[in-house]
């Protein structure tokens, strides 16, 4: 066991964990932040999808050893201060950009991290910048289509399916 330190959505948390912990079940398990989906451990569906030091990361990726120190932002830390949803939240939910909502936290992290660096993103790049994101339920368009809202860009220009 070893000790481990970070900002959790603006709150310093420190916790002994087993060099094997992962980031995502330490974030599920030690702190009980369980918006943060692990859909596969092995990297491939983008469940567990959240922010270090302002990048996106894959949670199962990573040991929560090797963020010591780091500024990890999760889905429980995206809501507005007074706990409305977010734009991107509530581009979701108006654009039906979710079924059961299991990919939907991490595709909302990988949203924002999309939108931080590119505002306007096209439907291109969008899929793009998704594809390591796997949703069983929507077919993705609804996806696309609250990303592209969420950056403030008419919907219309997605062909429906
Ligand atoms: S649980 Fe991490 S990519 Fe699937
Ligand atoms: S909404 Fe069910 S997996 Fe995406």
């Amino acid at each position: 066991m070893a000790k481990v330190s970070m900002t959790v959505n603006g709150k310093t948390v420190t916790r002994e964990v087993e060099g094997r912990t992962l980031l995502s079940t330490f974030l599920r398990e030690d702190l009980g932040l369980t918006g943060t989906h692990i859909g596969c451990d092995t990297s491939q569906c983008g469940a567990c999808t959240v922010h270090v030091d302002g990048q996106q990361v894959k949670g199962c990726t990573v040991f929560a050893l090797d963020v010591d120190g780091a500024d990890i932002r999760t889905i429980e830390g995206m809501a507005n201060k007074d706990g409305s949803l977010s734009v991107i939240q509530q581009a979701f939910q108006d654009h039906h950009g979710l079924q059961c909502g299991f990919c939907t936290p991490g595709m909302v992290m990988a949203a924002a991290s999309l939108l931080a660096v590119n505002p306007k993103p096209t439907e291109a790049e969008i899929r793009h910048h998704l594809e390591g994101n796997l949703c069983r339920c929507t077919g993705y368009h609804n996806i696309v289509k609250a990303v592209m809202a969420a950056s403030g860009q008419d919907v219309g220009s997605i062909a429906a399916e």
